[in-house]
């Protein structure tokens, strides 16, 4: 027998008892007459003994065990003499004199100490990624992990959603990343696409009147990576017949409020508040605000054009706009400061920044193209006081939105502004469409089977689809929810009418056969008493990474890949043999060589 308790679970209540355990050797201290084993297994340490005036031959095993050896011992749990105790450990008061030892396996000399295995470098830890879990803060992630799902599933199971798999391989979906393709063999030159989500399939369901699916479920996209980023990746995936978006965001808030309270035992106070799309940009220039501190964009385009600045002209007849966000105490900043975050918009994108200081008066290159009065309502603007510093950047929309969000994030980390604790958004109201410089066309922001808001529908299917100022105006029935700065689940009511539906893709420039071969499936099933439907996907790594308080989505998946989609363990993606490759009708000309590992972190 290897146990008759858990390691972590020893207490003073098993004092005199004799019981067995297992696990690794995590330290080891041999004061040669005593040696101390702390026993590891999932459910924490115990403090092991071993006496010389053990049963012959044990203690001298004893000698020889290493760092992560897997043992068995056996033995009499005892208080610990006085001032011996741990009280950083559950099991901190009691440890087992030891009877009997079973070596149970060797580990070979470890590639990283155990005890300092959090420093050691990411492509160590992924590459040897079974001694990375053994670590406590991974084994809790994936504990939280596993109970955050399956709260998550319970609760939907409570509300009557049915789990339902999706295929794997399929066709290319809808959300607009590029696929990882799969060769047929028994097709040559057909190729399945992994699912970027189950979206089409999940509608169908809704078709089949199965009215609430829902699906924990891997999807694939082949995308640039980033910390919150990865190629395969977890959605909680649902969709709802006969809803509108404020069932599914209510449906969304009672499962988050649960799983949040019975988690991390923190109270999110419902419902979250809710922002237009436009509203974010506007006030904190994107659309995934972090809601946990103000630093907000103020508009500046009519004070700027009342002075002579040229550089603020200069965008403003161009069609730019000026905005400013007001950096709190940062007045005393020096020039080499100045130039470092100059250079941080530069690198986001912007031609410059342009200051003012509150120091004894207005101190400032550009102050004196200001009259004194346009100065200070600036500062009133931005509630600017003396000792703050106002950091304005003039550009095109999307390069002052972009520069700002990332300066305000910056600034709310440096000035130490960003409260501890969980801060919700829904953000609604999307626009429908979106122009694609490189394409020459509108896009669907979400996916093409967003609804539009209902005022919008009847001019859709009545208006002029050639004026663009008219198709930019379009709002969606869509809505993410925003976690603290991220993402974390995106949906929307979708179109259940077929003849909207193709609208959308005459709107969209798609060719009805093209949106046949792509899509003909779900318009089939549309004509067959399709009811009103919608749903969302959470994003569970990003969800849990923030739970957590990872930095990186890597660390709460078992198995992530690198940046570079690269899995260090197991050494995929790799190169196949001809035979395999022939099989499949592929011929390629690349050779493919021992694959470099490439950088694992991008700073986030
Ligand atoms: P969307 O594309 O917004 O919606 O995806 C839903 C959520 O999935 C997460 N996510 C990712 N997480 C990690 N790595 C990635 N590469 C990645 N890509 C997306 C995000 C995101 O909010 N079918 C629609 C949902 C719907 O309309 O119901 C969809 O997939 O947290
Ligand atoms: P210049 O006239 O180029 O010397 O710029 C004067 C100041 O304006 C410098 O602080 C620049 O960083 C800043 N600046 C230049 N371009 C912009 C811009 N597009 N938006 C905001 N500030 C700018």
């Amino acid at each position: 027998m290897f146990r008759d308790k858990d390691c972590g679970e020893i207490r003073e209540t098993d004092i005199g008892s004799v019981i067995t355990v297992s696990g690794w050797v995590f330290r080891r201290r041999d004061h040669g007459g005593l040696i101390f084993i702390d026993l590891r297994d999932r459910s924490g340490l115990c403090q092991v003994v071993f006496s010389p005036d053990l049963a012959a031959g044990e203690h001298e095993k004893a000698h020889d065990l290493r760092s992560e050896y897997v043992i068995s011992v056996r033995g009499e749990i005892r208080k610990r003499p006085e001032g011996t105790e741990n009280p950083g450990l559950p099991t901190g008061s009691v440890e087992m004199y030891v009877r009997q030892l079973v070596v149970l396996n060797e580990a070979a000399p470890l590639p990283y100490s155990m005890e300092e295995a959090a420093d050691a470098g990411e492509s160590l830890r992924l590459k040897h990624r079974y001694l990375d879990l053994r670590r406590p803060e991974m084994r809790d992630n994936l504990i939280m992990r596993h109970r955050v799902s399956k709260l998550m599933r319970d609760y939907l199971d409570e509300k009557g959603f049915l789990e339902i798999e999706t295929p794997m391989l399929t066709k290319s979906t809808p959300e607009g990343a590029r696929d990882y393709l799969v060769p047929s063999r028994l097709n040559p030159g057909f190729f399945y696409a992994l699912p970027q989500s189950p979206q089409l399939f999940k509608q169908i369901l809704m078709v089949a009147g199965l009215e609430k699916y829902f699906q924990v479920v891997k999807c694939f996209r082949d995308e640039d990576l980033r910390a919150d980023r990865q190629p395969e990746f977890t959605q909680v995936d649902l969709e709802m017949s006969f809803v509108d978006r404020d069932d599914i965001i209510g449906l969304m808030e009672g499962m988050m409020q649960k799983v949040f309270k019975t988690v991390l035992g923190t109270d999110v106070t419902l419902p979250f508040e809710r922002l237009s799309y436009q509203e974010s940009m506007e006030r904190f220039g994107n659309d995934k605000p972090d809601m946990r501190f103000g630093l907000e964009l103020k508009d500046m385009a009519d004070l700027a054009g009342q002075g002579t600045f040229k550089v603020f002209l200069d965008a403003l007849a161009a069609g730019g706009m000026i905005k400013a966000i007001c950096g709190k105490g940062m007045a005393g900043i020096s020039r080499k400061e100045i130039d470092t975050l100059t250079s941080e918009a530069q690198s986001f994108g912007a031609k410059g920044l342009a200051w003012i200081k509150l120091k004894n008066g207005f101190e400032s290159p550009i102050a004196k193209f200001f009259p004194e009065e346009v100065l200070r309502a600036m500062a009133g603007r931005l509630q600017a006081e003396e000792g703050d510093m106002m950091l304005f950047v003039a550009d095109r929309p999307k390069v002052v939105y972009d520069v700002l969000s990332r300066m305000r994030l910056e600034l709310g980390k440096k000035l130490d502004l960003i409260k501890p604790g969980y801060k919700f958004v829904w953000i609604t109201d999307f626009p429908l469409l979106e122009w694609d410089d490189d394409e020459g066309r509108f896009q669907a922001m979400h996916h093409p089977f967003t609804s539009p808001l209902d005022d919008d529908i009847t001019v859709m299917l009545t208006g002029d689809i050639t004026d663009n100022t008219l198709l930019a105006s379009f709002k969606a029935k869509a809505y993410d929810i925003v976690l603290n700065g991220f993402e974390v689940g995106g949906g929307s009511i979708r179109i259940h009418n077929q003849k909207l539906q193709r609208r959308m893709f005459e709107v969209l420039g798609i060719a009805e056969d093209d949106a046949r071969t792509k899509f003909g499936f779900l318009l089939d099933a549309l004509q067959y008493g399709a009811p009103p439907h919608g749903g969302i996907a959470l994003g569970l790594d990003r969800l849990l990474m923030l739970m957590t308080g990872a930095s990186s989505i890597r660390d709460v998946i078992a198995f992530p890949k690198t940046q570079k989609a690269f899995c260090l363990m197991s050494g995929a993606p790799s190169a196949v043999g001809t035979k395999q490759l022939r099989e499949l009708h592929i011929k390629t000309d690349v050779v493919a060589e021992e694959k470099p590992a490439g950088p694992v972190c991008d700073g986030l």
